[in-house]
């Protein structure tokens, strides 16, 4: 067997892949302990945990000769590791950053879980065994992916061919407050010439994926307060404003009859696709039934005249999250509540400014609201869409990894979802990013039996593992 230690020669693909497959099993069950580490950053009875989950993710980087820590920021730790990679011409080779999250989405409602969502199990499905947990492919499944496939280039080689840095945040599910002081502060030790992020998706278990575009997104609360106290609706009903009829009317006015989004200049900035990119996006040989028959749904809802890929890929939107106000208890109370309380989300894309349209919002509801009334705003972020390089000679190394793995070329795709960090790795490093992702559309992201398929988690660290030895062909 080669190395590049000595000669400066990579090791074989099929050498690697071979590696990863031996190790598969024990990859699983490290997968496994780092399900079983609740590290939910949204909420600080979880803080002592998501603390706990970082170090061991040190510790495993550690293990793989990553000088690695879990450096100390406003919010959740930054886990930051690096390798100088192995042998005299690593230093000659592209220097990789990657990225990816091991913070987690609550794991709430839990009585819909079949299993406790931190006691991770592998259950047989349709498409073979899958690991069912909280974070098992957002993110720490596709984390795992990539911690994986450099234990695959430590075994073999001693480690990476080419200098590697990791940064995982803790709180890309909670708004990413640190990321962006961190990757200021630390930007010489982020140095690197591409960044590859494992927080997507696949095409479809057998075909692999390179996104390109990213959806921004906008999210508001506005609470609409009314009297002064809940009042009885029957003393009062009729004579005052409601604050949850306002509310809901105002909302209610958002979209109109042909589904878009009725705010003034919401739709500047929104570029039409390229007519290359919509026929590209139609060969995809996309199904709706599909799609929307593993949720219920017999049809799709959305902006008239656009396909669902179209809807979700490159067109923005408006949703409300959550709605609450007045008397959600058991039976009936007669009450006109003092505030209603909305949580809304846009999704943006193309050159949409996040900061015009939230101020744009306010003055939609500001507007709307009958004397008596007053709105209040809370912002929970705001991020523009993003849109990586659809041919560099990293993204051809990536496709050449992947076609190595699963014997076809990956398709160029978008997500309806928001990673905020690919656009401020693009503004503050000055990469793009390499999305190459491992998750299926059915694997419940956000929802109750996240489940990541061990196919899936295989093939990710088979890929990564590929896609560094590509990488390392190209120099510096
Ligand atoms: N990994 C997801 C983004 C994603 C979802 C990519 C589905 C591709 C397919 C990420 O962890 C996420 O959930 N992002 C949030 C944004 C964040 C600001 C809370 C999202 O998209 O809602
Ligand atoms: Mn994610
Ligand atoms: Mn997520």
């Amino acid at each position: 067997m080669s190395t590049p230690g000595s000669s400066g020669v990579l090791p074989s693909t099929h050498a690697l892949l071979a590696e990863a497959d031996r190790g598969f099993a024990a990859s699983t069950a490290r997968l496994c302990d780092f399900l079983r580490i609740p590290s939910v950053s949204t909420d600080p009875a979880f803080d002592a945990e998501t603390r706990r989950c970082a170090e061991w993710l040190v510790t495993e980087l550690r293990g793989l000769g990553f000088e690695a820590e879990a450096a100390k920021t406003i919010g959740q730790p930054m886990v930051v590791a690096h390798h100088p990679g192995v042998g005299p011409d690593a230093a000659k080779r592209p220097r990789v950053l990657y990225y990816g999250h091991y913070d987690v989405q609550p794991a709430d409602p839990l009585e819909l879980w079949k299993s406790p969502p931190f006691e991770p199990v592998i259950v047989e499905g349709p498409r073979g065994k899958r690991v069912v947990a909280r974070g098992a492919v957002d993110d720490k499944g596709q984390v795992m992916g990539i911690v994986e496939a450099l234990r695959a280039w430590h075994a073999v080689a001693g480690g990476p061919p080419c200098p590697v840095t990791l940064m995982i945040e803790g709180e890309e599910e909670s708004g990413s407050k640190s990321l962006e002081p961190f990757m200021h502060e630390a930007k010489s030790r982020l140095a690197a010439d591409v960044c590859i992020v494992s927080d997507t998706g696949m095409w479809d278990i057998t075909t692999p994926a390179i996104t390109t575009r990213l959806r921004g997104l906008v999210y508001m609360e506005v609470t609409v307060h009314g009297p002064t106290r809940d009042l009885h609706s029957g003393m009062y009903g009729g004579a005052v404003p409601n604050p949850i009829n306002v509310l809901a009317r105002i909302l209610s006015e958002l979209h109109d009859g042909e589904r878009r989004v009725t705010i003034p200049g919401f739709y500047d900035g929104v570029s039409e696709l390229p007519p290359a990119t919509k026929a590209q996006w139609e060969s995809l040989g996309f199904s709706d039934a599909e799609f929307l028959g593993d949720i219920g749904l017999g049809e799709g809802f959305g902006e008239r005249g656009r396909s669902t890929l179209e809807r979700t890929w490159s067109r923005p939107t408006c949703d409300v999250n959550g709605i609450f106000g007045g008397y959600t208890g058991k039976g009936a109370k007669t009450v006109i509540a003092a505030h209603a309380t909305a949580k809304v989300s846009f999704r943006l894309v193309s050159r949409q400014d996040p900061a015009r349209i939230a101020k744009s919002f306010e003055e939609f509801v500001r507007s709307r609201l009958p004397a008596g009334c007053r709105a209040e705003f809370e912002s929970h972020g705001a991020n523009s869409a993003i849109e990586v390089s659809e041919s560099s000679r990293y993204l051809a190394a990536a496709n050449q990894g992947l076609h190595d793995v699963f014997g076809k070329a990956p398709l160029l795709i978008g997500t309806g979802g928001s990673i905020p960090a690919v656009g401020s790795i693009q503004r503050i490093l000055g990469m793009d990013s390499l999305l190459v992702g491992f998750g299926l559309d059915d694997d419940c992201v956000h929802s109750p039996n996240e489940k990541f398929e061990l196919e899936c988690y295989r093939n990710a660290i088979r890929s990564h593992a590929a896609i560094l030895g590509e990488l390392a062909k190209l120099q510096r």
